[in-house]
């Protein structure tokens, strides 16, 4: 049996340019996504789909059963690291249980190298720029569910001798991005917003810190790490070394898209980390990474890139589970 990748979330935004990198370089690639963020068009037609959830332990067991998996890229959560609060139990289900599924198919299996994309969120609020030695503190359950399949995978290699590769990138901005979830991807957000003519709306003073990474930079890098032995069982940060605020983003976005009077709206303070960027060197002097997109640069790649997207109204989350403190945009429209 020839061996295969798989990639899950691999319709998604970051996954479908890992999946075109590993097919360019001649991988066997398997894609299982259920298509609740990401879009069937992303996924390169020279990769096996399979359409379901990692959360359905049994398919994940088949495709492990049926297949030669020789690596996992796991990319499928629901990154919606502000509305995590308020959709806790779906989030560690999906993007917790569903990784342990995987990781438990991965240990019986024995395969090479086990990928993971955690995130930033798992520093919370913590010295600047963060760095990979610092000790995480999430403030969200997005970046708690992060940081412990980050400590299950640790066990697993100590136990079982499963190899990983954890990256924490960061606000990646590109081509094929979800631009129609009003609840993650504040670039996504404001393109919708002024493609729509609605104001763009910005949750407290806008002067949030954050660094904005451009897909093409960190796909390619995440895809090759697994060609190097020296890179296995480590933590990298990866992405845009410089951070700008929202409020800049802002006035970027609405001189590119020719907007530059495009009205912005100020809401209440939702509860997030008000600086959040980190430190790459590890991964430069490792992986190679290089911070080669420009600010401005990443944010034209991705308005030219929507200019032929499907723009649409936000579907409502369906189950929030607590309402309270729930920010008033999110709120349905009843409330
Ligand atoms: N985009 C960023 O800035 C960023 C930053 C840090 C970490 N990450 C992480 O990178 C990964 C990819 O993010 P993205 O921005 O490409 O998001 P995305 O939504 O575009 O991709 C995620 C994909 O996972 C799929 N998915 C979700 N739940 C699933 C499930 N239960 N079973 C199967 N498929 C499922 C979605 O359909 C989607 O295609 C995520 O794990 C995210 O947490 C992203």
């Amino acid at each position: 049996m020839d061996e295969k990748i798989l990639v899950t979330g691999g319709a998604g935004f970051i996954g479908s340019h890992i999946v075109d990198e590993l097919i360019e370089q001649g991988n066997n690639v398997i894609v299982l996504d259920d298509l609740s963020g990401g879009f069937i068009e992303n996924i390169n037609t020279q990769a096996e789909f399979v359409n379901g959830s990692i959360e359905d332990t049994r398919l994940v067991q088949k495709i492990f059963r049926e297949n030669k998996i020789s690596h996992v890229f796991h990319l499928a959560a629901y990154a919606a690291e502000g509305l995590s609060h308020f959709i806790r139990r779906f989030n560690y289900k999906n993007n917790l249980l569903g990784s342990i599924n995987l990781i438990n198919e991965s240990i019986k299996n024995k395969i090479k190298c086990f990928v993971f994309t955690s995130s930033i969120a798992v520093y919370g609020k913590n010295q600047l720029p963060m760095r990979e030695d610092i000790v995480p503190t999430p403030e969200d359950p997005y970046g708690i569910a992060k940081l412990a399949i980050e400590q299950d995978l640790k066990c697993a290699k100590e136990l079982f001798g499963l190899d990983y590769i954890i990256f924490r990138p960061h606000n990646v901005i590109g081509a094929r991005q979800n631009i129609n979830d009003k609840y993650r991807n504040v670039l996504g957000i404001f393109i919708n917003q002024i493609k729509r003519n609605l104001p763009i709306t910005i949750f407290g003073d806008g002067e949030q810190t954050r660094a904005f990474t451009g897909v093409k930079d960190i796909a390619p890098v995440i895809a090759n790490s697994i060609k190097n032995q020296q890179a296995y069982n480590q933590i990298y940060n990866i992405g845009a070394d410089k951070p700008y605020t929202v409020n800049q983003l802002t006035e970027i976005v609405k001189r590119a898209m020719n907007k530059p009077e495009h009205e912005v709206i100020y809401l209440e303070a939702r509860k997030e980390v008000k600086d959040a960027y980190s430190d790459h060197n590890k991964a430069k002097e490792i992986l190679g990474y290089q911070d080669t997109t420009s600010f401005e640069e990443g944010i034209k790649e991705m308005i030219e890139w929507a200019e032929n997207a499907s723009i649409r109204e936000t579907e409502e989350f369906k189950n929030i589970e607590i309402r309270e403190n729930l920010p008033k945009s999110w709120r349905s429209k009843e409330e």
